[in-house]
């Protein structure tokens, strides 16, 4: 009896993922592997994938598109959520995995399968997120992760898979281990291992390096409807598109790379590279339209609320409960956050100039230094007397 009958597997078309196929089928017996690449903007031809596939032994191959969800299901409510792990990391890698969880669930009750499988280590987050996502969304599916068992390495993997026909690598394989979608470039491992070490310019493909930008500053206009954005420059764009764009102009003025040691889930601290263009210039166009829409206590407990949707959302709980909730008050907290935030771009820096909303809270008369200031000031007396009454008192017992 093998481990599972018939099983989906998460396929990129590397070489781990197809020795996954042989290994399935040889060492645990599996008796059918139906393989899925998902498309997520990564830039990736699929069909050579997907024959790629079926060269490697697998008995059905499949094609997911999933772009366009990627963005508004996914990368629209974390912009909404300003989701910065630790502060810093827009997400960009994490957020695509419970998309991919869903298309290989979707994909294993149609074709009946009773396991899905994935390529990843054991080492990582994204099998963590893999694991937890498939739970959440179908429990009776087994889950399947040869590469955190076979105990390989790379060249052992690659001896494995030449005895089933796949080919090794055709060209010096990079000593980066990188990660690429729609939202943005993971980049990992090689000499980033040492964390004191400078990246080298070659890593980037999506950001310009700052001397290469152009020497005039640009200016872009982002407008949002209830906290997702619509427009660019005043063109409204399909979700897909407006993010693909804003990349271009973003990453042309060499913003949006992160360079940080983070702490994984799996308690191991990893030194990466991002680059996020048009995500990190969406948060902070987003988070600017808000102090324009939100009220003070919203804008205050909102960013407690946003820390935690971003672990929970690394951490692979996507389709937690908890997750669930937080989204809820995400999505009340939007109905007002609809306008303009302006950005001027200018060698590597993306700087906020000018926000507008019909819904502003911003009341000149009130903040006005002005003639016209229609603020009580009388009545703030009263009001420190009784804001400062506690301490007042605590200040008499003490002295
Ligand atoms: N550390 C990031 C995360 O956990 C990205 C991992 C991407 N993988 C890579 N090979 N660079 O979301």
């Amino acid at each position: 009896m093998g481990r599972a009958n018939r099983v989906v597997l998460a396929y990129s078309g590397g070489v781990d993922t197809s020795v996954c196929i042989s290994y399935l089928k040889h060492e645990w017996g599996v008796k059918e592997v139906i393989t899925l690449a998902a498309d997520l903007g990564q830039g990736d031809e699929l069909e050579p994938i997907r024959e790629k596939a079926l060269k490697s032994g697998a008995d059905k191959s499949l094609v997911a598109d999933l772009k366009a969800d990627f963005i508004k299901d996914y990368a629209f409510p974390a912009i909404q959520a300003n989701a910065l792990y630790e502060n810093r990391y827009p997400l960009s890698t994490a957020l695509a995995r419970p998309l991919i969880a869903k298309a290989l669930v979707d994909a294993a009750e149609e074709y009946d399968a009773d396991a899905v499988a994935h390529g990843c280590t054991g080492k990582g987050n994204d099998q963590v997120r893999f694991d937890v996502s498939i739970a959440a969304l179908n429990p009776k599916l087994k889950v399947l992760a040869p590469a955190r068992e076979w105990g390989m390495s790379r060249e052992e993997t690659i001896a494995y898979g030449e005895k089933f026909g796949i080919e090794s690598p055709v060209k010096k394989s990079s000593p980066y281990s990188i990660d690429r979608n729609a939202l943005g470039r993971s980049i990992e491992a090689g000499p980033l291992e040492d964390p004191w070490n400078e990246p080298l310019e070659e890593i980037y493909a999506m950001t310009r390096a700052i001397a290469d930008t152009p020497d005039e500053p640009e200016y872009l206009e982002i407008s949002f409807e209830q906290g997702i954005p619509v427009s660019l420059n005043g063109d409204t764009l399909e979700p897909l598109a407006l993010v693909e764009t804003l990349n271009e102009i973003v990453g042309r003025h060499g913003y949006g790379r992160i360079d940080m040691v983070e702490n994984r889930l799996v308690g191991i601290k990893s030194r990466e590279i991002y680059e996020a263009p048009a995500l990190m210039a969406l948060i902070l166009a987003h988070r600017e339209l808000e102090s324009l829409t939100l009220t003070a206590d919203v804008t205050h407990y909102k960013r407690g609320i946003e820390e935690t949707y971003s672990q929970l959302v690394y951490n692979g709980l996507w389709y937690s409960p908890l997750k669930l909730a937080l989204d809820a008050f995400v999505e009340q907290t939007q109905s007002r956050v609809s306008g303009v935030t302006r950005l001027k771009l200018f060698k590597g820096q993306a700087t906020v100039v000018g926000r507008k909303s019909d819904h502003t809270l911003y009341t000149p008369d009130l903040a006005t230094y002005g003639s016209d200031d229609l603020f009580d000031h009388k009545a703030a007396e009263g009001f420190i007397y009784v804001w400062g009454l506690p301490t007042r008192v605590w200040a008499e017992k003490v002295r």
